[in-house]
């Protein structure tokens, strides 16, 4: 039988009870079961970087409902912002109705930059490199024999000229090269660094930089989702008026970068949780995806939003998704490995495929609750349990001190301690 995302009234569980649900709907060991409240040991976190003091644990929290090319996905969240997963879920189920998300994704390639200052000819130059082209390969693809015989390596040589910058005439070459299931900064860097002295003996200028471009927009993914308008109805707002408005905020997000670096950022808090869960470099994602949503030469959203001819709403997200399945801490960091246990995810393609439809889900979660009854009603239930935890409420006093500001319209640290104070009696 087919398992299923669908898992109403989860959020209302235990916390006990959801990570036996997902233990048991992953196949995890009691191990790896275990690993979901442990998190980090400080031995493995100073084999990752340097001056380790100590760990900084954020909550992970599990996206339900997720339908995904007619697979069925619990989706994975590192995220300290309140009602971030309760949205995507809920978007998710929405975008259930209408058949699930298509997603797409390129072959995974990655730009590597070799920058060639002091060439005495530019276009000499660049006609050198192009026809070295298999000699370069040969020596970029000499040092990651695996990945060139899982398919991968160099694949493509392209050369820009820059005549005129702050530093005088330079060329870049481009050495497009497949990473695999890698994210791959490793791969292209030591790919670029390897080639450097070739490119300087073919240019006779000198090399500078020998790095990948976090611009990965050869490495794109795609998704879009069908939302029928019938599902849309609430809040005494008409199914075919929410869609409408979703289009209408979608739409100054397409004229307006103010809105438009809003907006991108909403779908970012969806695609960073993943990349964080699942031990990705997020900021490559940022990098990536702000440079494309300025490709153009104007700053603009990363998704689209309209409505059919029946009046449902048909979303599209387009971007890089430079991540990897194996390789830096998707494999030392062992809840990350946890995290893509649970997402089933087999190839690096499959989990851009599924980040880019967490960030087309969490747009829509967004502009639905904007569209209607506005960002903060919902954010305030969890925001006031964190101001309440802030000012020193534990156990059944987290609720308390936290319903008690809802209810008054006032959620301050201030007021927090005064309703703290006031229910120890002191
Ligand atoms: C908040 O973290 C994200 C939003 O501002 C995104 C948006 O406005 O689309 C709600």
């Amino acid at each position: 039988m087919e398992k299923t995302s669908r898992f109403p009234g989860f959020y209302k569980l235990p916390l006990g009870e959801r990570v036996r649900i997902v233990a048991e709907w992953a196949g995890l060991s009691p191990e790896e079961e275990a690993l979901l409240g442990k998190s980090l040991q400080l031995e493995q976190a100073e084999k990752m970087i340097e001056n380790v003091v100590g760990l900084f644990p954020l909550p992970l929290g599990i996206a339900v409902n997720f339908l995904i090319n007619g697979k069925d996905y619990l989706i994975p969240m590192a995220i300290e912002e309140p009602s971030v997963v309760a949205g995507l879920s809920h978007a998710a189920k929405l975008v259930r109705e209408g058949g699930g998300f298509q997603a797409e994704s390129s072959e995974p390639i990655m730009i590597a930059q070799i920058q060639v200052m002091d060439a005495p000819d530019l276009e000499k130059a660049a006609g050198k490199i192009l026809e070295a082209r298999e000699e370069i390969f040969r020596l970029a693809d000499s040092k990651h024999p695996t990945i060139v015989s899982l398919g991968g390596g160099s694949k493509g040589l392209e050369v820009r000229k820059f005549h005129n910058t702050p530093a005088g005439p330079m060329l870049v070459v481009h050495l497009l090269y497949d990473t695999r299931d890698a994210m791959g900064a490793n791969v292209v860097n030591t790919a670029a660094e390897t080639v450097a002295p070739l490119i300087e003996e073919l240019t006779g200028g000198r090399v500078v930089l020998r790095i990948l471009s976090n611009l990965s927009d050869r490495r794109l993914a795609w998704a879009r989702c069908t939302v029928p308008w019938k599902v849309l109805e609430g809040k005494g707002i008409s199914g075919k008026e929410v869609a409408k408005r979703i289009v209408e905020a979608w739409a100054l997000a397409a004229v307006d970068p103010y809105r438009a670096a809003t907006h991108n950022k909403g779908i970012m808090n969806g695609i960073d949780a993943v990349a964080i869960a699942t031990g990705n470099d997020w900021r490559a994602l940022e990098a990536g995806a702000h440079a494309y949503a300025a490709r153009s030469g104007s700053y603009g959203p990363l998704t689209t939003w309209k409505q059919n001819e029946e009046g449902d709403l048909e979303g599209f997200i387009e971007l890089p998704l430079a991540v990897g399945t194996v390789g830096g801490a998707t494999r030392v960091h062992p809840l990350a490995r946890v995290c893509l246990k649970i997402l089933g995810v087999k190839t690096a393609k499959e989990l851009a495929q599924i980040i880019a439809s967490v960030g087309l889900g969490q747009n829509l979660a967004a502009l639905l609750a904007l569209a209607t009854e506005g960002i903060q009603r919902g954010h305030m239930k969890l925001h006031a349990r964190q101001v309440a935890m802030a000012a020193g409420a534990t156990g059944e006093l987290v609720d308390l001190v936290a319903r008690r500001m809802v209810e008054e319209g006032t959620i301050s640290p201030a007021r927090a301690s005064e309703i703290l104070r006031e229910l120890k009696g002191s």
